[in-house]
C-alpha cells in the first residue's frame, strides 16, 4: 500500500461532502420545480384592505358570478369594482368600519388594492371561461358549482385561500386523465367516447398551449 498524504486523505472526505450537498441541491431543485406537490405547501393569503369574508356573501345568497363576472367569458374571473360593493353597502352595515372603507374609496375615486392569493407566473395562461363553460356544460350545473374544483369550498371562508396546488403537474394531470373524475359518470362516458372516436380533442398537453 502506498501511503496517502495526509492533505489528501481530508480533501477526499471533503469534495465528497460538497459534492453530495451539491447533488442533493439540484435535485430538490429539480423535483420542487416539476413535483413540487410535496414541496411547497400552499401560501397563505395577505392581508386584505378590507376584512372582506366571502362565507358572509355566499350565505346572503349572492353568487360568485355577480362578483366575479369574467368567469365564463374571458381569461380572467375579475374582481368586483368598488361601485357593486358601494351598491349593497351605501345601506348594509354602513356605520361598520370596515364597511365604511367601501364608501370612502367611493367617495374619493379610489381603488380598493385586493392582494392577489393566486398567482401564477408571467409565462403561464390560464383561462377562466373554457374550464367553467366545460364543467358547467357537461355536468348540467350552474357555472359558479364548477369553481369549487380548484378553489375549494370558498363559500365558507373567512379568508379566502388558495387550497389546489395548481403547478404545472397538478395542471397537465388534470388535463392527461384526471379531468374524467370531476365529471358524472354519463358525462365523463361521453366524453371519453367522443375523445376516442376522435369527435372531439381532449385538454390540450403540449407546452405551448399553456406558455406563450
Ligand atoms: C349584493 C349585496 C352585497 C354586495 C354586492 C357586497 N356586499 Fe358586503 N355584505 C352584504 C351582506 C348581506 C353582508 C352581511 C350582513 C350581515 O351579516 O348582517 C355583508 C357583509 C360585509 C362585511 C362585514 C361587515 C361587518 O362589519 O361584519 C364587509 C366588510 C363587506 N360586506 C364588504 C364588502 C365588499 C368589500 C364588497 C365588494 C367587494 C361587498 N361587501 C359587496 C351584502 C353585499
Ligand atoms: C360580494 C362579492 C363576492 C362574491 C359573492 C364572491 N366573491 Fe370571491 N372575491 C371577492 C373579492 C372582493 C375578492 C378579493 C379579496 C379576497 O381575496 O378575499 C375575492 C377573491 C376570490 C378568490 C381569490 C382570488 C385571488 O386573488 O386569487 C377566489 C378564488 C374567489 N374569490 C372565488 C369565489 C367563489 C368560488 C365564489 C362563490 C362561491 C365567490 N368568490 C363569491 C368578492 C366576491
Ligand atoms: C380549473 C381550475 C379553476 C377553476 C374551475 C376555477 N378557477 Fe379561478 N383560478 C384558477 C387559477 C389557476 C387561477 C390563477 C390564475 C392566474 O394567476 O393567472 C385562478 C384565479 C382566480 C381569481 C383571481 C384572478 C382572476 O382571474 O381574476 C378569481 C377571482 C377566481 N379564480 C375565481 C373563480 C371562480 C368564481 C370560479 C368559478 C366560476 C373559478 N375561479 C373557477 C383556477 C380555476
Ligand atoms: C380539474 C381539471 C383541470 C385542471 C386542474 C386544469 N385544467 Fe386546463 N383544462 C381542463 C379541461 C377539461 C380543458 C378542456 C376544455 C374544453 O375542451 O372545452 C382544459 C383546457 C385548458 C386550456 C385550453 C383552453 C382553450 O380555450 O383552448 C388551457 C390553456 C388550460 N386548460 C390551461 C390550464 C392550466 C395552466 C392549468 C393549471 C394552472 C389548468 N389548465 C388546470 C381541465 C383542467
Ligand atoms: C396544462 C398546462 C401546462 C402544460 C401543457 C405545460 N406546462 Fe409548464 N407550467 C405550467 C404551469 C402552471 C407552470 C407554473 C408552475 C408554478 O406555479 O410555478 C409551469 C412551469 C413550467 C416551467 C418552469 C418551472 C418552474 O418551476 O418555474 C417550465 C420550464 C415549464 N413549465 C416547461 C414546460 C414544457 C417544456 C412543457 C411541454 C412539455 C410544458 N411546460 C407544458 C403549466 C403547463
Amino acid at each position: 500500500m502506498p501511503k496517502v498524504p495526509l492533505a489528501v486523505k481530508i480533501a477526499v472526505p471533503i469534495v465528497g461532502l460538497l459534492l453530495t450537498i451539491g447533488v442533493t441541491i439540484t435535485a430538490v431543485g429539480i423535483l420542487k420545480a416539476w413535483w413540487s406537490t410535496p414541496f411547497s405547501p400552499v401560501q397563505p393569503s395577505g392581508t386584505q384592505p378590507i376584512a372582506f369574508r366571502h362565507d358572509l356573501h355566499v350565505i346572503a345568497k349572492i353568487d360568485c358570478q355577480f362578483c366575479h363576472r369574467g368567469v365564463t367569458l374571458t381569461e380572467a374571473a375579475t374582481l368586483p369594482s368598488v361601485e357593486q360593493c358601494y351598491f349593497c353597502h351605501q345601506v348594509v352595515l354602513k356605520d361598520s368600519p370596515e364597511v365604511s372603507k367601501i364608501a370612502y374609496a367611493f367617495q374619493n375615486g379610489e381603488p380598493i388594492n385586493w392582494v392577489r392569493v393566486h398567482r401564477l407566473p408571467d409565462h403561464v395562461q390560464f383561462v377562466h371561461d373554457s374550464h367553467v363553460r366545460f364543467f358547467a356544460e357537461q355536468n348540467g350545473i350552474a357555472p359558479s358549482q364548477a369553481c369549487s374544483i380548484c378553489h375549494g369550498d370558498v363559500g365558507s371562508m373567512k379568508i379566502a385561500e388558495q387550497v389546489r396546488n395548481l403547478k404545472m403537474r397538478d395542471c397537465v394531470d388534470c388535463h392527461r386523465n384526471r379531468y374524467l373524475t370531476y365529471l358524472a359518470p354519463d358525462a365523463a362516458q361521453r366524453i371519453r367516447t367522443a375523445v376516442v372516436e376522435g369527435q372531439r380533442l381532449p385538454p390540450p398537453t403540449d407546452c405551448a398551449a399553456c406558455h406563450y
